[in-house]
């Protein structure tokens, strides 16, 4: 009987203590919340927890209650650097749940009180790895039993559980971190070398073009009395060469239209509908706000970039006879969509689809992520496509005047 009430007593312990770590958002929050439980429910004086760190092998305290006032004081100070129970742990020779270890720390605080100089400790281990260790200052004369001690043991393996879980969650957050900023550094890269390519392919190969043709024409006119079909030759490499500078003024815009970063996105979106949507000869319904402006380089080149992978989609892809574009401001969000009444896809795809190395709609979300916008892609066989992308526009200062 008194067995069963003692086992039904600590299963309430333990659960209580695993719902405060299961509800809680941070680390800090569970180790805090838990540690209280732990203090009230086991009649115990104080209790902290050093976390442990293998690389360093180096202890931090992460969470305490009831710290006595010396231990407390000047910043817990006292709490930092080495003590016996940090060794022990360290060396591996404190592997379950103890009653009593003489304590340097306690010593040192409370000179007055012996009896208070030694703690009981749980070492936290999960799989194998001690991530930290819970101490627990008993009240004189207290000591835990050995059901006590075998539950404390299942309450750290709680712990140490839900410490590696954060590691974890910590770990990938920052891998997720690296990867936004490569992220950025290469796309920020890429623009500035296609402007480069742009500004070179301007620069050398279009002047040589043009000087080119300016050649070919004198000749041509010099020529032409005289020799009627070396004339006519002339005339038609010309015609190549004025081909050849559409299609180098052509490339050049495409790998960074200047109209972007001279007049900004609308104008931009209206050069390229122009020039490569309604030549295709689709129905083109172009909607586009005012946006009040220029908006930051960062946020009009995403825009623009999403837009033109999307144009460039219907028009590889869609087999559309109609497209309708829009550029707009809904409160703080700039939307761009571009819809078609094509083919259409499944966006979701099968695993074959999985496996293709395609960029485009995978590079209109990452841009899109890195101002913190998203990109929907609605589309099923049939029914057409739409891209919706929303980007946060910046906020506006309310103390600015407005212009
Ligand atoms: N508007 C659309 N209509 C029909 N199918 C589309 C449309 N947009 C995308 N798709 C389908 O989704 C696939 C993936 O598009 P995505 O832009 O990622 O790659 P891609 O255009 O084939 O190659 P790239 O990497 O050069 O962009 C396309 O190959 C096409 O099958
Ligand atoms: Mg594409």
């Amino acid at each position: 009987m008194e067995r069963s009430f003692t086992e039904a007593r600590q299963m309430l312990i333990f659960r209580g203590i695993a719902e405060v770590l299961n509800r809680s958002f941070t680390l800090r929050e569970a180790l805090d919340g838990a540690l209280h439980r732990i203090v009230e429910l086991l009649d115990v004086q104080a209790g902290w927890i050093f976390l442990y760190d293998q690389e360093t092998r180096e202890f931090r305290l992460a969470a305490d209650v009831n710290l006595p006032g010396a231990l407390a004081a000047a910043g817990k100070r006292r709490m930092t650097g080495d003590c016996r129970c940090n060794q022990l742990l360290r060396e591996g020779r404190l592997t379950e749940a103890v009653n009593l270890i003489p304590c340097a720390r306690l010593e040192q605080a409370l000179p007055e009180t012996p009896e208070l100089h030694r703690h009981a400790s749980v070492p936290l281990i999960a799989q194998d790895e001690t991530v930290g260790i819970l101490n627990l200052l008993l009240p004189h004369g207290r000591a835990f039993n050995a059901d006590e001690l075998a539950m404390l043991e299942s309450i750290g393996h709680e712990l140490a559980v839900t410490i590696q879980r954060a590691r974890l969650f910590d770990a990938v957050r920052n891998q997720e971190h690296v990867r936004r900023e490569l992220m950025q550094r290469l796309l920020v890269a890429q623009e500035e070398e296609r402007r480069r390519i742009a500004q070179d392919f301007h620069d050398h190969s279009g002047q040589i073009v043009t000087a080119l043709i300016i050649q070919l024409d004198q000749l041509a006119a010099d020529v032409g009395s005289k020799n009627k079909q070396l004339a006519a030759d002339l005339r038609r490499v010309r015609g190549l060469a004025d081909q050849f500078l559409d299609d180098l003024r052509k490339l050049i815009y495409d790998l960074r239209p200047p109209v972007l970063d001279d007049l900004g996105l609308v104008p931009a979106v209206r050069w390229y509908v122009d020039s490569y949507v309604r030549p295709a000869g689709l129905d083109v319904e172009l909607q586009v706000d005012d946006l009040g402006g220029r908006l930051p380089q960062d946020l009009e080149t995403v825009a623009f970039r999403i837009f033109q992978e999307a144009v460039t989609n219907v028009l590889r892809h869609a087999r559309a006879s109609r497209i309708e574009i829009r550029v707009s401001r809904k409160g703080e969000w700039l939307i761009v969509m571009v819809r078609d009444n094509g083919v259409g896809f499944d966006p979701d795809g099968g695993p074959e689809s999985q496996d293709r190395r395609t960029l485009g709609l995978h590079g209109m979300r990452e841009r899109a992520q890195l101002v913190d916008g998203s990109v929907q892609i609605l589309s099923a066989n049939g029914v057409g496509t739409t891209i919706l992308a929303r980007l946060p526009l910046p906020v506006l200062d309310s103390a600015t005047p407005a212009q």
